[in-house]
């Protein structure tokens, strides 16, 4: 039987039977080495967009004997940063960048150099790396309605830690909830509750601590099914999570009921803000309708924001809250026997660097509140036209109701051929799978003049050209359809693993 057949019969069979089944298959003999060759087809092309530079670029596989000059090394590097500026800058990205203007950045870099050897491990060297930090978490708390929080609920203390982005917070609050757990209700097997959008983050943080991840479905309009949730609760859960919003269909869960549900059983609550912790709070004042995510509702424990998305600040830096102080302590690391002195780090980094966390401080205080509000008043105002102009693109149709993160898929062209498409006109935009969709996330590069309508114009083109030609070859559509088709999914995650290997081929 050859190999398409097997999938497309293992693909009707119950979900439940493709992991043994594909166990099986793996033992036969000769499958390994088949596998290895397909995988190897497969990524054939790959490795060479992977590796642009290559023929054009002396390539480093080991030091030069003797170092470089300064300029020789800069003018290398200004090279390709001039060809890879273009097309973010000029809004061709979903997502990726979400300030990007040139005197931001000139700011940004003014103040990494003033602090580029700030360590804050070291807190007797850089007493400054304290009180940045401090601060991010303190503005970042306040934004997300800290006070308003503890005047309702006066036990609540909201404190919190800064981060190397929105994966380490999860991994941080998911460690805080197991180590909380353990400690105040004897669990030794954790669970953690969450619907399938929620991010992968979650799933490293259940790989890397030893936790299991339930999943729950979401609902017609890709929000979180909160029925199915509680069904799913046992004596193991130790925290449900929702999504404000949820990075594939930009859908806000419904947080409010989410967490009233947790603190009914007793279990902790995470709100993953990543994408909208610095757009939420304003699109509220502004009027938009969007449901309290914050700690003013009791029954959540903790938030991760992200400073390097919607905050503005370069990459590498996120904010892990915390309800109280007795929580966040269960994120903490100490060694206390060690020779080389006593040691304690707050998150998972041990040295990091000082300046990414002054760089979210000063981006703050230079943007302001105004600042937040207005960035978010533009991408609301973008969000909605993209929303509205996808909408009346005949054959394309949104996913639930999303405010600027927009999904959008098709039943009459294959949607992942359209993706293609778009990327010939130069667009770079996100594949989603679990139905087969695209999506397009807002940022301030989208709200410069001409852009959202040079989108929706190529996106409509795009269409009716998939349209017309019903079959072509190459691009990604191949691989994005096979990957959601293939009910093996250890297979996918070797493919994943193989083009990891790539990354890393000097
Ligand atoms: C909702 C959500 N959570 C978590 C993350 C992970 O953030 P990071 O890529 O900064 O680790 C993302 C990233 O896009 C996200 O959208």
């Amino acid at each position: 039987m050859d190999t398409d057949k097997l999938l497309s019969l293992t693909a009707k069979l119950p979900k439940r039977l493709h992991a043994p089944l594909e166990k099986g298959v793996r033992k036969l003999p000769g499958v390994q080495q088949l596998m290895e060759q397909e995988y190897q087809n497969m990524l054939a092309d790959m490795e060479e967009s992977l590796h642009p530079y290559r023929e054009r670029f002396a390539a480093f596989s080991a030091m030069p004997d003797r170092g470089l000059a300064d300029d020789e090394v800069l003018q290398m590097m200004a090279q390709v940063q001039e060809e890879e500026t273009e097309r973010w800058q000029a809004g061709y990205a979903s997502g990726a960048v979400y300030h990007g203007d040139p005197e931001h950045i000139a700011f940004m870099n003014r103040v990494y150099a003033i602090h580029s050897q700030m360590n804050p491990l070291h807190a007797d060297l850089w007493p400054s790396a304290v009180k940045y930090e401090a601060e991010v978490v303190a503005m970042t708390a306040d934004m997300l309605n800290a006070r308003e929080a503890q005047r309702i609920h006066p036990a609540t203390e909201v404190c919190g830690s800064v981060t190397s982005g929105g994966t380490e917070s999860i991994l941080m609050a998911m460690k805080a909830y197991r180590d909380w757990a353990r400690a105040e209700k004897g669990i030794k097997k954790p669970n953690v509750v969450l619907p399938i959008s929620a991010h992968p983050a979650f799933d490293k943080a259940a790989q890397y601590f030893g936790i299991q991840l339930i999943r729950t479905p979401v609902d017609h309009r890709f929000q979180a099914d909160v029925k199915a949730m509680e069904k799913a609760i046992n004596k193991n859960t130790i925290a449900l999570v929702g999504s404000a919003p949820g990075f594939p269909h930009g859908v806000i869960d419904p947080i409010p009921e989410m967490s009233g549900l947790a603190l009914k059983r007793g279990v902790g609550f995470h709100t993953d803000a990543c994408l909208g912790g610095f757009i939420i709070p304003w699109a509220e004042k502004l009027g938009y309708p969007v449901p309290v995510i914050d700690f003013r509702l009791p029954g959540v424990t903790s938030i991760s924001v992200d400073t390097h998305k919607y905050g503005y600040a370069a990459k590498g830096t996120s904010v892990a809250l915390y309800r109280t102080p007795a929580l966040r302590r269960y994120q903490y690391f100490t060694a206390t026997d060690w020779p080389g002195g006593l040691y304690a780090s707050p998150t998972m980094a041990g040295s990091k660097p000082g300046a990414l966390i002054a760089v979210a401080w000063a981006v703050m205080l230079k943007i302001g509140r105004e600042g937040y509000l207005e960035a978010t008043r533009r991408i609301l105002e973008t969000g909605e036209q993209i929303r509205e102009g996808v909408e009346s693109i005949p054959g394309l149709y949104v996913l639930g109701d999303p405010l600027w993160v927009i999904a959008f898929a098709s039943d009459e062209v294959d949607i992942y051929r359209v993706m293609d498409a778009m990327a010939h006109r130069g667009w770079s935009l996100n594949g989603l799978q679990f139905p087969p969709a695209v999506h397009m996330a807002v940022t301030l590069r989208h709200t410069q003049p001409g852009v959202a309508e040079r989108f929706l114009s190529d996106l409509a083109e795009s269409v009716e050209e998939v349209r017309s030609q019903p079959e072509t070859s190459g691009g990604m559509a191949p691989i994005y359809g096979m990957a959601a088709s293939i009910p093996f999914r250890g297979m996918v995650a070797d493919i994943l693993r193989r083009y990891m290997d790539l990354l890393y081929r000097a």
